[in-house]
């Protein structure tokens, strides 16, 4: 049994303290070398010549390195080590795996710290605090409570009345595991092949090349910990051309997933149109996008509001897939909610993330940018729409969009429905008398059932809220913002179209990634 975790503590950063300058020092080296990032094949570095600039959202401009893409052949190397890696490490006791992520947990929050933390700023232009949330604390919880949560499973057997032993075994899935990660959380980028290959599968990863620089330094620290060559295949590329192959191999025995609806449903259809070759059916576990609301009841707290809803919606550029992008006001509330909201947002800061003051960096590509601007400049134009606090951006330097809020008369206003993923809150502004009208409204508006956060000091009214909205969130907050879930607090993941809701950092996400074997044996 290894000793129950504790949520990593955060470092605050703050001014004249010896972690900002330390955070600074590795900002500057980091900045001052390009660096090739090869893929990682059965511990070999594969450099495949075809290639891509990696540079920062917040100066595209900078170039941070080179990265090297596989395709077909790279795959099938990847699928064949990896088969072979995995008759050692599904033979090896669960405490030697878990060993290493703790290791490398311990590495992350220990002499690597500031690497993490650097390299998600720079990659992803996250502020430090907002790297330091997850890039650091989140990664090492998922290692930590991963590893945790498994002593329990593995400890877990059957009754056996006298005369006979039964036991259940929890085995590996047979074949190999495709970890597709996504850019916004380098936490989440970690913690998809890990949960697996602690289980004792071998697995693929595919990165987000748009944060591949992140996930890179992530492939280090799991290679610096022990990580035995060909456990987990560190594949860089586009998608089709990793996917395709991937998906294509008889050995596929899982899919763990975080990005968009789009690319989960092809994946699905694709591993559907493939069944007659698999070995196994393949686990398919995935997370996808969201419309998060906050709903305030005329009894909510209009100053806590005001701040949940602020950091809700734009913190990390309200590139969260549980960031809140819809929002439900009573009419009684509008006029004081909207004066301290806009005057709130007026106060943000946003720019390069290297300055510490700064409360939002840029948004991740010129793709996202211009996505986000589109339904900006289409809410400009709407008239059943307002913009009543930012709408303005910039992409001279950086991909730079301001923290907007659009108030619209429409519930069905298309930045109410859409996932626009960035730094956009749409408020619809309800009439008092019809709250519980508005309450089916909120639950019908979305396809997606990721988070959502209810507001009310009336307790009478939290409960009908709660109920009412029983399936409209995964994630559900109340009094509180809808982001920022934390490992073994509050287990992640959401229902309808925001995925298979097989929570992160849980047990019910790691029994995923086992068979189980039931044995009977009589004296
Ligand atoms: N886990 C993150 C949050 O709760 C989103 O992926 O904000």
């Amino acid at each position: 049994e290894i000793r129950e975790p504790i949520n990593e503590p955060y470092l605050g950063y703050a001014p004249g303290s010896a972690e900002r300058a330390a955070l600074k020092e590795r900002l500057k080296e980091l900045k001052s070398e390009e660096i090739e990032i090869p893929a990682i094949i059965n511990g070999e570095e594969v450099k495949t010549g075809r290639t891509a600039d990696v540079v920062m959202p917040h100066n595209h401009a900078h170039k941070l390195g080179t990265v090297h893409y596989c395709g077909e052949k790279e795959v099938n190397q990847a699928i064949e080590g990896a088969l072979e890696a995995q008759k050692k490490w599904a033979d090896t006791p669960w405490q030697d795996r878990v060993a290493i992520f703790l290791r490398a947990a311990d590495i992350i929050t220990g002499p690597e710290r500031f690497t993490m933390n650097a390299t998600t700023m720079l990659a992803q232009s996250k502020t430090p605090q907002q790297s330091e949330i997850e890039a650091v604390g989140e990664l090492a919880d998922f290692f930590r409570f991963n590893a945790w949560y498994l002593t329990k499973i593995y400890q877990d057997q059957p009754y056996s009345p006298d005369g006979m032993w039964n036991r259940v075994e929890y085995r590996p899935l047979e074949g190999f595991v495709f970890a597709v990660t996504p850019f916004n959380f380098t936490a989440i980028a970690g913690n998809l092949p890990a949960a697996p290959a602690m289980c004792g599968n071998v697995v693929l990863w595919k990165p987000s090349p748009e944060s591949i620089y992140s996930s890179w330094y992530v492939m280090q620290v799991l290679k610096e910990a022990g990580l035995p060559d060909g456990v987990i295949q560190f594949l860089p590329g586009e998608g089709a051309d990793v996917g395709d192959p991937a998906l294509a191999s008889e050995h596929l025995s899982g899919l763990h997933f975080t990005g968009s609806v789009g690319t989960f449903n092809h994946l699905w259809k694709t591993i559907g149109n493939n069944i007659e070759k698999y070995r196994t059916y393949p686990r398919i576990v995935g997370e996808t996008g969201g419309k998060d609301f906050i709903f305030a009841h005329k009894s909510a707290d209009v100053d806590r509001l005001v701040i949940a809803a602020l950091r809700g919606a734009f913190e990390y550029q309200g590139q969260k897939c549980s960031a809140a992008s819809r929002m439900y006001v009573p009419k009684s509330l509008w006029p004081e909610f909207s004066d301290k909201l806009v005057a709130e947002v007026k106060k943000i800061k946003v720019g390069d993330v290297e300055d510490f003051s700064n409360f939002m960096g840029a948004v991740i590509s010129r793709k996202a940018f211009e996505k986000i601007t589109g339904y900006i400049d289409y809410a400009k134009e709407a008239k059943d729409a307002e913009i009543i606090a930012g709408g303005t951006y910039d992409s001279s330097k950086g991909w730079f969009v301001h923290p907007t809020v659009i108030h619209t008369t429409d519930p069905h206003f298309k930045t109410m429905e859409e996932e626009i993923f960035g730094p956009v809150l749409t408020v619809y502004v309800y009439e008092d008398k019809d709250f519980e009208k508005t309450l089916d409204l909120c639950d019908n508006t979305s396809p997606y059932a990721l988070t959502g956060a209810i507001w009310a000091r009336d307790r009478y009214a939290l409960k009908q809220m709660a109920d009412r909205l029983r399936q409209s969130a995964g994630n559900f907050y109340i009094n509180d913002k809808p982001t920022a879930a934390i490992v073994n607090q509050q287990p992640f993941g959401g229902a309808r179209k925001s995925g298979t809701n097989d929570k992160a950092g849980s047990m019910v996400n790691l029994f995923r990634w086992l068979s189980m074997r039931s044995m009977k044996e009589t004296y």
